[in-house]
C-alpha cells in the first residue's frame, strides 16, 4: 500500500460497512484488542444501534477483562454484551495437549458460539478483527489462528450460518493503530499490545486445567503490572509443560511449575526480537511470581527471536 490513509481508510470502511450490512442486524466479536476495537468501533459508525457488540467470557481471558472492555466503550458510547462461556470452553480443550489440536478445538467453539448468539439476536453477520498477519500465519502452515477461516476453505455461512466481515484484513498492525488512533479510541487500547485470540489457553503448554489456569492467570497480572511502563509489542508469562523442583517453606521439596518469560520487540509480529530486559526488572518479576504464586517452582527467560521461534510458544 502507497502512502497509508487512516482518515481515508475508516471513512471507505465505514461506508462498504453500511452498505453489506444494510439495515440488518450485525454482531462485532469483540476481545478488547485494538484490532477488534477498531472493527467494532467501524461498525457502529456505519449502522449505530443494528451492531451488537459481543465479548466472551470464555476462561482464558486475563483477570479484570471484561469490566475493563465494558468501561473503555461505555465511554466511545458503545455497550458492549458479555457472554459466559467459560464451561464450553473447557470441556472442549479437557484433555487436549497438542498445540495444534488445541487451537483448532478453541476455533471451533468459538464460532459454535458466535454462532448461537448471532442466531439468538437474528444476525447473519458477524464482524471479526483479522488483520493481514493472522492470514499469512495459518495459510503458511505456521499454526491456526482462531480467526482465519474462509482464507483456508471453510464457509462460515454453510458451516455456522453466518457470514464474515473482516474490514481490517489487508492491514498490519502499526497500520491498524493510526487507525484506531483516527477513530478517537483511547490511547489504552490504540498501544494496546497484542493478546492472541485463543487467550491463555495457547500459554499453558499442555492439557488445560483450572489449576494451571489460574497460576497462568496470576502470572501475567504480575508481568502486566511490573512491566506496563516498558516499550514492546509483547510481553508475557507461558507455563511451561511439565515440573521442576525447588526448595519451599521450612526447606522441603517444592515440585512446582515452570513460567517462562516472553519479551519481545516488533512492528508487524511477522519478526521479532527479544528484549534486552534489564536485570533487576527481571529479578522483580521473579520474586513476585515466585512468592505470589507457590505452584511455581522456577522463572526461564526466553531469548529467542522470531524466526526461528513465533512470538506464542504453540
Ligand atoms: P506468533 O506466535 O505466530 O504470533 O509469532 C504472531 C502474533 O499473533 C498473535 N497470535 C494470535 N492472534 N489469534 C489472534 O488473534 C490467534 O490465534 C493468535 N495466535 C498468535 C501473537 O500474540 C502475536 O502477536
Amino acid at each position: 500500500m502507497a502512502q497509508f490513509n487512516p482518515k481515508e481508510f475508516a471513512e471507505e470502511k465505514i461506508r462498504l460497512l453500511r452498505r453489506e450490512i444494510n439495515g440488518e442486524t450485525a454482531i462485532a466479536a469483540l476481545s478488547g484488542g485494538v484490532d477488534s476495537s477498531v472493527t467494532a468501533v467501524l461498525g457502529f459508525k456505519a449502522v449505530g444501534g443494528n451492531l451488537k457488540a459481543v465479548f466472551l467470557e470464555d476462561g482464558f481471558m486475563r483477570i479484570g477483562e471484561s469490566e475493563k472492555i465494558k468501561r473503555v466503550f461505555r465511554g466511545l458510547g458503545i455497550s458492549v454484551e458479555v457472554h459466559d462461556v467459560q464451561k464450553d470452553f473447557l470441556a472442549a480443550l479437557k484433555g487436549i495437549g497438542d498445540a495444534e489440536e488445541k487451537r483448532k478445538a478453541f476455533r471451533e467453539t468459538f464460532y459454535k458460539t458466535f454462532s448461537r448468539i448471532a442466531r439468538e439476536a437474528g444476525a447473519k453477520i458477524i464482524l471479526q478483527g483479522t488483520i493481514a498477519a493472522d492470514i499469512v500465519e495459518t495459510r503458511g502452515g505456521v499454526k491456526t489462528q482462531h480467526n482465519v477461516l474462509e482464507q483456508i476453505g471453510i464457509n462460515p455461512l454453510e458451516k455456522y450460518g453466518f457470514k464474515i466481515i473482516e474490514p481490517l484484513k489487508e492491514l498490519y498492525k502499526n497500520q491498524v493503530r493510526m487507525v484506531a488512533r483516527e477513530l478517537g479510541l483511547p490511547d489504552e487500547i490504540v498501544n494496546r499490545r497484542p493478546f492472541p485470540g485463543p487467550g491463555l489457553s495457547i500459554r499453558i503448554l499442555s492439557e488445560v486445567t483450572e489449576e494451571k489456569l489460574s497460576t497462568i492467570k496470576k502470572a501475567t497480572s504480575i508481568v502486566d503490572n511490573e512491566l506496563a511502563d516498558i516499550e514492546c509489542f509483547q510481553a508475557f508469562p507461558v507455563l511451561l509443560e511439565g515440573k521442576a523442583t525447588g526448595v519451599g517453606e521450612e526447606a522441603s521439596r517444592k515440585y512446582g511449575y515452570m513460567i517462562a518469560l516472553r519479551i519481545v520487540e516488533s512492528k508487524d509480529a511477522m519478526t521479532a526480537k527479544y528484549v534486552r530486559l534489564d536485570w533487576d526488572r527481571l529479578e522483580r518479576i521473579r520474586d513476585r511470581i515466585i512468592s505470589d504464586i507457590p505452584e511455581v517452582s522456577r522463572v526461564l527467560y526466553d531469548i529467542t527471536d522470531k524466526p526461528p521461534a513465533t512470538i506464542e510458544f504453540e
